[in-house]
């Protein structure tokens, strides 16, 4: 990826259209089984990265157990069908990430050697470990998201350590993080300042105080702060459409004429992220070429 950088710069001077900043897409697939397959997901074209939502129960000795809506059943081991579709998208050259967490998940870390557990349970059964009952099958994911949003806000900077570090022996694993927008983020915000997050898509919704709908002026502190974390890149975390969430939806005209323009040169911009396929009737399409 880092010699595309200079040579698209390059081009830049030659060729009319300038993508030297383009940014990419995330979205969020699992929540709803009438969002399509994993596999017609990463068809469209349109996302960069597919993050799996959600193992939602994991932490203080629970069985950990992934939810995947009307997509299958988990309990009946019907859900390791996706290997496929994990691969096909991997083919295309998107990243597929496991979502941990959620709104609705019972999860927390009691302990710095729970932490270490749950590493260990993530990485042999979802990515480059081994387990005899892997809940999505043989497929290899790119990476863990920490989408926390309840339970406590301690231990998740000692899970990001063991992950990483289990990412050194083997695969890489990547580490994305969903905050809400307000600065720092209660359940991540320490996780985040490891400096071991390649990826974090800021949840700019549900939020009034640092969504769109308050101003540009509260969207664009908000972001300048995200920007100060030590992690890869920021994306802006937004709602694919007005129902997808309670409060957050930024019209896509409004995003490519106000909102993108100010957020595109800073430093650690990576794009946008949406929640969720479901609701991406037409969002990122008529977004991308602005992204
Ligand atoms: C903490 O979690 C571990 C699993 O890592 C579990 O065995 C233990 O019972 C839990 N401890 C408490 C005090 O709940």
């Amino acid at each position: 990826m880092a010699s595309n950088v200079p040579l698209s710069l390059f081009l830049c001077f030659f060729i009319s259209i300038c993508h030297a900043h383009a940014g990419k897409i995330s979205v969020y697939w699992g929540q709803n089984g009438g969002e399509g397959t994993l596999a017609e997901t990463c068809a469209t074209g349109n996302y960069q990265f597919v993050n799996i939502a959600f193992l939602p129960t994991f932490g203080n000795g629970q069985s950990p157990m992934i939810n995947l809506a009307g997509h299958c059943d988990p309990y009946s081991n019907a859900c390791t069908g996706l290997s496929s579709d994990i691969e096909s998208c991997q083919a295309r050259g998107i990243k597929v990430i496991l979502s941990i967490g959620g709104g609705a998940g019972s999860y927390y870390l009691n302990s710095t050697e729970d932490a270490r557990e749950v590493a260990t349970y993530l990485w042999d059964n979802f990515l480059g470990g081994k387990s005899a009952n892997r809940p999505l099958g043989k497929a290899v994911l790119d990476g863990i998201d920490f989408d926390i949003e309840g339970g406590t806000n301690l231990y998740w900077d000692d899970l990001a350590r063991y992950l990483s570090n289990y990412g050194k022996r083997g695969k890489k694993v990547y580490l994305t993080a969903a905050p809400q927008c307000p600065f720092p983020d209660y359940y991540v915000g320490k996780a985040l300042e490891t400096g071991l997050f390649d990826y974090v898509w800021v949840q700019f919704y549900n939020n009034p105080p640092c969504q769109y709908s308050s101003g540009m002026a509260s969207l664009e502190k908000a972001w300048k702060d995200w920007n100060t974390v030590p992690a890869g890149q920021i994306f802006l975390g937004l709602p694919a459409s007005p129902q997808a969430a309670g409060s957050g939806f930024v019209p896509a005209g409004d995003l490519t004429s106000q909102v993108l323009p100010e957020i595109k040169d800073s430093g650690k911009y990576g794009g946008v992220m949406l929640w969720s396929k479901y609701y991406d009737t037409g969002y990122s399409s008529s977004i991308k070429s602005h992204v």
